[in-house]
């Protein structure tokens, strides 16, 4: 019998003093109640890694949502219940914690979500995506700390392996196919060879996935650190088209998420740009179709509207000395998300250059002059009125006037000449 590996230590090395009070307390009322409570998943790779968590999924063999209502009053955090799925979520502070009670999932169909029954540890575990994320800690007293690696995950975080735990894995669920190049990424881990295959073997099973689920799976990807590097995986393993032919990754796009983040720093670059990016050589076809098939919000469907409109126009914006209100007749009405990705994308410095130029500076440009002021010039209110304006913001950009005085003298002067 191999040796029992306890993380009691590890818990109060990596977590926070106050919630390794609250999971002892946690784990103590479980006993209590005659139930074994248990860290899983994510948070027991990343205490193992040495890794930030902020998230704690923490299972029972008995009634989660009680539990979850008895933490819910210590913390005074935020609680969700959902009682299909006999779960429950809690906020607090910067910290989420899931409350599930053990179970047995079944999937009535491909691709479905999953039905929910009580179960046995080995089962709950046996039936996640990964070995490395189908480990165990029991918080309850006298075992407290104590790993459950059923299914050798210990074994393959040492050796850096994403391995599916049955050859259904991604049949049951294909956004796991997903998970496994997102975690192969982040954690500089390979897809152990036999995993490989059967990923090879179902990816026409994505076909399978809602765009809610999809959209979802490019939500997270997209909030790794380097979300190309699982793109340019992606693309090689043939997953990146099953989300539309058209997409593709390679070290140009690489460069120009670097360079989204450095211009969003500190902050991450936000999604729209990172999606305007990847999907800017699409055809409008291809963008209308994405659309569609992912559900995207329809703010987030104008940006990549936006992006693949304006890679039209990129000829036109690389022209050097381009009147500074050409390039704000060109730009304007379209989202900065957009504007930015076709910077970033624009092979022409001049453009890259005149797109600045818009976005820290044109865009901005307002007449000293308001429409009151013209009124008591002697205009009549109307449509006149707002041309002016628009030809003094013209004038305005482009130089010709650069004060309230010039701007007046510049509106008399039309106002003469019948202009
Ligand atoms: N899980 C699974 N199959 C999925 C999604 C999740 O088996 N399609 C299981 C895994 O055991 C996972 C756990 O549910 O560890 C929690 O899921 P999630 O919060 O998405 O993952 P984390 O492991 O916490 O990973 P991350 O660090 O990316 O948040």
């Amino acid at each position: 019998m191999s040796e029992t590996v306890n993380l009691a230590d590890k818990i109060k090395e990596c977590l926070p003093a106050e919630l390794v009070r609250l999971i002892e307390a946690i784990g103590a009322m479980a006993a209590h109640q005659d139930q074994h409570l248990y860290l899983v998943g994510g948070a027991v790779r990343d205490l193992l890694l040495e890794r930030e968590t902020f998230d704690l999924d923490l299972a029972v063999d008995g009634d989660a949502i009680t539990l979850a209502q008895l933490l819910a009053n210590i913390t005074q955090g935020r609680l969700t219940v959902h009682t299909r799925f006999k779960t429950a979520n809690l906020r607090w502070k910067e910290w989420r914690t899931d409350l599930t009670a053990i179970r047995s999932e079944t999937y009535d169909q491909p691709g479905a979500l999953p039905r929910v029954k009580p179960g046995s540890l080995a089962g709950d575990l046996f039936r996640r995506d990964f070995t490395i994320n189908a480990m165990a800690v029991q918080l309850s007293p006298g075992h407290y700390g104590d790993l459950v690696d059923l299914y050798g995950g210990l074994e393959d975080l040492e050796r850096g392996f994403i391995r599916v735990l049955h050859e259904k894995s991604f049949t049951d669920d294909a956004t796991r196919i997903w998970r496994a190049l997102r975690y192969e990424q982040r954690l500089g881990f390979q897809i152990e060879p036999e995993t490989l295959g059967l990923l090879n073997r179902d990816i026409a099973m994505l076909d399978t996935i809602s765009g809610d689920r999809i959209r979802h799976e490019l939500e997270l990807v997209l909030k790794e650190s380097y979300p190309e590097k699982v793109f340019l995986r992606a693309d090689e393993l043939q997953v990146l088209p099953r989300l539309q032919p058209g997409l593709k990754c390679d070290s140009g796009l690489s460069e120009r998420f670097e360079q989204a983040r450095q211009i969003s720093s500190p902050t991450p670059p936000p999604f729209s740009l990172y999606l305007a990016l990847l999907t800017c050589n699409l055809t409008a076809d291809q963008v209308e179709q994405l659309i569609v098939h992912l559900k995207l919000p329809r703010s987030l469907s104008q940006i990549l509207r936006d992006s693949c409109r304006l890679n039209t126009e990129i000829a036109s914006l690389a022209t050097p000395s381009l009147k500074p209100s050409r390039i704000y007749e060109v730009l304007h009405g379209y989202s900065p998300s957009a504007i930015t990705a076709t910077s970033l994308a624009a092979d022409s410095p001049e453009a890259s250059r005149n797109i600045h130029q818009y976005l820290t500076r044109l865009r901005y440009i307002k007449p000293a002059l308001t429409g009151e002021d013209l009124k008591s010039m002697g205009l009549v209110p109307g449509s006149r009125i707002s041309e002016i304006l628009k030809r003094l913001r013209v004038a305005r950009m482009d130089g010709e006037v650069s004060n309230r005085q010039e701007e007046e003298r510049l509106v008399r002067e039309w106002l003469r000449k019948g202009a």
